[in-house]
């Protein structure tokens, strides 16, 4: 008697467990969009759209970190580990390409390669497409912001769409040009912008309002040995090309570390040490950019205030949010 009524017991409880996973799974609520960029934000925040319900966009992307990661590099679905730093997702509406070698020129074109690639979500976009429609919710969300239900196009627009609303602009170096409040923008960081517009000469290719020129360069991070990524040469095939990757653009960047391509410095003292003498990192790299040639013998002091300089490029308001 007593082992019937534990086995029922137990029977009721393993009923309830998978009731309950089965009813927070259809019945998470979602938030209605009402605008293609409401509805790519769940999209974004969403692992539905990766194999095995493993990860979202936002696993890599983080939002509290400049919609970047932590890690030099990140880990897709079942713990694959990518061979590229995760850029920052913020500032791009005004990008021409995408990606560290801008192998795609739309965010909309860019959208499906992470979804589909094996080492971050790892799902045919077909399939995406297919599990929206037989979710209920993003089924009728669909509908009623397209006119229609999901397909390949307009999974990719909504994306994109809210990656374009990703814009700061409220940074202490934005108000201080604005002359919204001039008192955040230190002295330090007065003289530092100074250093990077000249003897820095970080200026000659992180240029325009987001501090990135959109050009490939070769900061000198190739080798063709361990610093084996080629870059800009993987689309074009072009050997000028070899070790260029693209200038990223540097608002919010003393969040997003750790920095470049193959995630290899830590923290911006190393990114300005490095600059400051390229060849005590790497000092057999292929195709070096001539504005690297030579060190920039930059001072304790100005090393400082050069740092100053980038950290007021953080839009403090968006980490509020
Ligand atoms: C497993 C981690 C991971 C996941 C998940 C992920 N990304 Fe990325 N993302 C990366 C890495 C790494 C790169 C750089 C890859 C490269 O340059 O080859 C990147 C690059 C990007 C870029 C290009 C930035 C630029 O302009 O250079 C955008 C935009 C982006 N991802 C958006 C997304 C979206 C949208 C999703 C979800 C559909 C997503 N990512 C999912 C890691 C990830
Ligand atoms: C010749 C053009 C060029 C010059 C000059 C230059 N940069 Fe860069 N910068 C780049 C490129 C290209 C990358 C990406 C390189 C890579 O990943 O291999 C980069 C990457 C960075 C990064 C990493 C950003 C991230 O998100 O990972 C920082 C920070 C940075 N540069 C700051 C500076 C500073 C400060 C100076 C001046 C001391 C400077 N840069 C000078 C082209 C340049």
């Amino acid at each position: 008697m007593k082992i019937v009524v534990t086995l029922s017991l137990f029977l009721v409880f393993i009923f309830c467990l998978s009731q309950c996973s089965q009813s927070t799974h259809l019945e998470k609520q979602l938030t209605k969009p009402t605008s293609i960029e409401e509805l790519g934000k769940l999209l974004f925040f969403d692992s539905l759209l990766s194999r095995g319900n493993q990860v979202s966009c936002a696993s890599c992307h983080k939002p509290e970190f400049a919609f970047s990661d932590t890690t030099a590099l990140s880990f897709g679905v079942d713990s694959a580990k990518g061979v590229r730093n995760t850029p920052s997702a913020m500032n791009l509406s005004s990008r021409s390409f995408h990606f560290w070698d801008g192998r795609a020129e739309t965010l909309e074109e860019q959208a499906s390669g992470p979804i589909e690639n094996t080492v971050e979500m790892a799902l045919p976009l077909s399939e995406v497409v297919r599990r929206l429609n037989k979710h209920e919710q993003y089924r009728s969300f669909f509908i009623s912001i397209f006119g229609k239900i999901a397909d390949k196009k307009n999974v990719v627009d909504a994306l994109a769409a809210y990656e374009r609303t990703l814009e700061t602009n409220n940074s202490a170096f934005d108000n201080y040009m604005t002359e919204k409040d001039t008192m955040q923008f230190s002295a330090a960081a007065k003289r530092g912008r100074i250093i990077f517009n000249e003897k820095g000469k970080c200026f000659d290719c992180h240029f325009g309002p987001d501090f990135t020129g959109d050009q490939f360069r070769n900061i000198g991070l190739f080798n063709g040995k361990e610093l084996n990524d080629s870059g800009r040469f993987i689309v074009t095939r072009k050997p000028t090309d070899l070790g260029k990757f693209k200038t990223p653009g540097l608002r919010n960047v003393s969040i997003t570390g750790p920095y470049m391509h193959n995630g290899m410095h830590k923290t911006l003292k190393e990114v300005i040490d490095y600059y400051n003498e390229p060849d005590k990192f790497v000092s057999n790299s292929i195709n070096r950019d001539s504005l690297l040639k030579k060190p920039l013998h930059l001072s304790v002091k100005e090393k400082l205030d050069l740092e100053a300089f980038l950290n007021s490029l953080t839009d403090k308001q968006f980490l509020k949010n």
